[in-house]
């Protein structure tokens, strides 16, 4: 029996688990080697919080880690997952910012509050602390943020890698503003909050994806222009006709290698290539350096790296979603008993937006 006291509510409430269960990374590689365990219902130390997990969902970057071939070295044993999101059910002693009953998330890189990411504050939820896959979770304090109000359990997990990197790639030293227009790469999570986004900034965008299937969905979502980089394998061709020859202003490069070398063609005088990714998972191309080098320097473009965001913009994004009532793309939802047929999909690449895994319903 798990008793807990209910600050905010003056009162002991009682659960009749004192074990839980939490998938743990056992052996890389694989997805065979994602683990499910029982372990007990861990108790919140001063400054902790104690958090019912009610969903989780996969980035491009679980998969990453779990191949080993993450920039980070992850933990032997982790509990994967850096986005997930629940309810406070107790608290430390010491702990202000939070009560029982708030609905949270635990920030990506969890120590990095504010301004410029460093090496000293790197650890990151479900690579080297563990992460958000599991029924409740311990997390400091200061790692966490309010969801927003207007969100469902479901659609706020989507937030803290996919929704913040784009609103990183948007924000950033040099905002997009109205009438800039912005070229987003793929239907992943971070292409579609990048669309949405940039559509709430009064942005004009142009969408790549691989699959006509898929323009509907990426038109309604505040797409103005669809291209398929398949079918136009020289596609910064049609992004030079639909801007009248200028090119683009911001260019969201989730592509990495695969699609530099035409983001630097698409890109217009004194644009900004936001570099999202420099993993290639699109067709395998490589980039010659005198093929961008000389356009880089002609056209002024400028290359900002940015790694998801820190706490104080996942709370500003958090008001931005809940003033303009941003509705976050789902693309499939699986239970807990599920994890593996989830971590299959994402790693096939078919999505559009993100894929949820729920708990505790
Ligand atoms: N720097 C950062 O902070 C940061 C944060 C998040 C993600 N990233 C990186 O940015 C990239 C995109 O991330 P994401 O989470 O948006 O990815 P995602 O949800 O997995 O989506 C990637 C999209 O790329 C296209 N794609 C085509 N073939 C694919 C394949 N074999 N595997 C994967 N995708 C394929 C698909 O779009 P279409 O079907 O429309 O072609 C797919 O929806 C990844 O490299 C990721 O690691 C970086």
């Amino acid at each position: 029996m798990v008793a807990v006291w209910c600050v905010d509510q003056g009162r002991f409430t009682s659960s009749n688990k004192n074990t839980m269960n939490a998938y743990i990374i056992e052996n890389f590689g694989s997805i065979d080697g994602i683990t499910l365990t029982e372990r007990p219902v861990p108790t919140p130390g001063p400054n902790q919080v104690l958090i019912k997990v009610k969903a989780v969902s996969i980035a491009r970057r679980d998969i990453y880690i779990l191949n080993q071939v993450y920039p980070l070295p992850p933990k032997q044993g982790i509990i994967p997952l850096s986005d997930g999101v629940g309810e406070v059910i107790s608290t430390g002693a010491q702990v202000t910012r939070f009560k029982t009953g708030d609905r949270v998330a635990g920030n990506y890189f969890a120590n990095w509050r504010d301004g410029q990411i460093d090496m000293d504050i790197i650890d990151q939820l479900g690579c080297t602390l563990d992460g958000m896959l599991a029924e409740y979770v311990i997390l400091n304090e200061d790692w966490l943020v309010r969801i927003p109000a207007n969100l469902s359990w479901q659609e706020a997990a989507t937030l803290p890698c996919a929704a913040l990197t784009a609103w990183s790639a948007l924000t950033g030293p040099k905002p997009v503003l109205a009438g800039d227009t912005v070229l987003t790469i793929g239907s992943g999570g971070v292409a579609v909050f990048a669309i949405q986004f940039a559509k709430m900034m009064g942005a004009r965008i142009i969408a790549l994806t691989s699959k006509d299937s898929k323009f509907e969905a990426l038109h309604n979502l505040g797409a103005d222009e669809v291209i398929n980089y398949t079918t136009h394998a020289d596609w910064h061709q049609q992004v030079k006709e639909l801007t009248g020859g200028s090119g683009v202003s911001r260019v969201i490069e989730t592509g990495g290698i695969d699609t530099f070398e035409q983001s630097v063609k698409s890109a217009g005088f004194g644009a900004e290539i936001t570099l999202v990714s420099s993993a290639g998972v699109l067709n395998n191309s490589t980039v010659l350096l005198k093929s961008v080098l000389a356009p880089l320097f002609v056209k002024m473009i400028s290359i900002r790296p940015i790694f998801v965001g820190s706490r104080l913009s996942f709370e500003a994004m958090n008001r931005a979603i809940e003033v303009f009532v941003i509705k976050p793309v789902i693309d499939k939802i699986y239970t807990f008993k599920q994890v593996k047929e989830a971590f299959h999909y994402v790693a096939a690449g078919e999505q559009l937006g993100k894929v949820i895994i729920v708990l505790n319903e």
